[in-house]
């Protein structure tokens, strides 16, 4: 049995006061939702979300996480350091993250696994960009992704871990996946854990859809059998369009 869960990945947006402001908004609506609730936002706003979810059913996640327990690593943050914050989640791997600041698979690896190891749940993120889709190598590419994330963990591990499928081209765009696309490509993945893990896994893994999700598109991407949730960029940043997106996948446990 699979539960929604839907994350908010704030990236470089509120400060802490807007962090705090924003769960302000959020928190009366989201208590009673049948799904997981995660909020991302930046490694600065962590500790006023932190304080500001008090008593909340909504959890906290970080934009990502370092593979190293500590060291000369200057401007990363280690799962120690999540974890002492109240952090759960941990996004790794963000198509931003792989384009702008060079984030390899190998180190999405070793980053999911930092994060597991500390008990932080992460949250992996593949996907094709416009070329590839048209080129016909969308399953060559997150299938290349998703067994590089998945090196060297164990099926206890890997069943602990959330993936996120992003087509680099819906990120940001107003351009979603439809939803035969978006399930398309998840069931792929799903078939790729079931051929490193086997069945139970790839039956238990939750796997989001990503990219220009929002109220409107949120109930029919929800709809499909193998999409569990949703990585919510810009729609996230509205407390009225996140609640939307949270109350449409709310309804079912897969
Ligand atoms: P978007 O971002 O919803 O603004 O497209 C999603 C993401 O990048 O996680």
């Amino acid at each position: 049995m699979r539960k929604p869960i839907i994350a908010g990945n704030w990236k470089m947006n509120m400060t802490p006061s807007e962090c705090a402001k924003l769960i302000g908004e959020l928190r009366p609506l989201v208590g009673h939702a049948a799904c997981d609730v995660v909020v991302c936002p930046p490694f600065t706003g962590l500790a006023a979300a932190k304080a500001a979810l008090a008593g909340s059913t909504i959890r906290l996640g970080a934009q990502n996480v370092h593979w190293a327990e500590k060291g000369a690593y200057t401007g990363e943050v280690s799962a120690a350091m999540l974890k002492e914050l109240g952090v759960e989640f941990a996004i790794v791997g963000h198509s931003e993250r792989r384009q702008y600041f060079g984030e390899t698979d190998e180190g999405v690896n070793k980053r999911a696994r930092a994060a597991l190891a500390a008990d932080i749940t992460p949250i992996v993120c593949v996907g094709e960009s416009l070329d590839q889709r048209e080129a016909g190598e969308t399953e060559a590419r997150v299938g290349a992704q998703a067994k590089a994330a998945f090196k060297d963990m164990s099926a206890q591990e890997a069943v602990r871990v959330v993936v996120a499928y992003e087509p680099v081209w819906a990120i940001g765009t107003g351009r979603t996946a439809t939803s035969e696309q978006a399930e398309e490509t998840i069931a792929f993945i799903r078939a790729i854990v079931r051929e490193l893990y086997g069945e139970a896994v790839a039956q238990a893994i939750r796997i989001q859809y990503g990219g220009s999700m929002n109220p409107k598109n949120a109930a029919e991407l929800m709809a499909m059998p193998d999409i569990d949730g949703g990585l919510i960029g810009g729609a996230s940043l509205k407390a009225a369009d996140f609640l939307q997106v949270v109350h449409y996948s709310a309804e079912g446990t897969k």
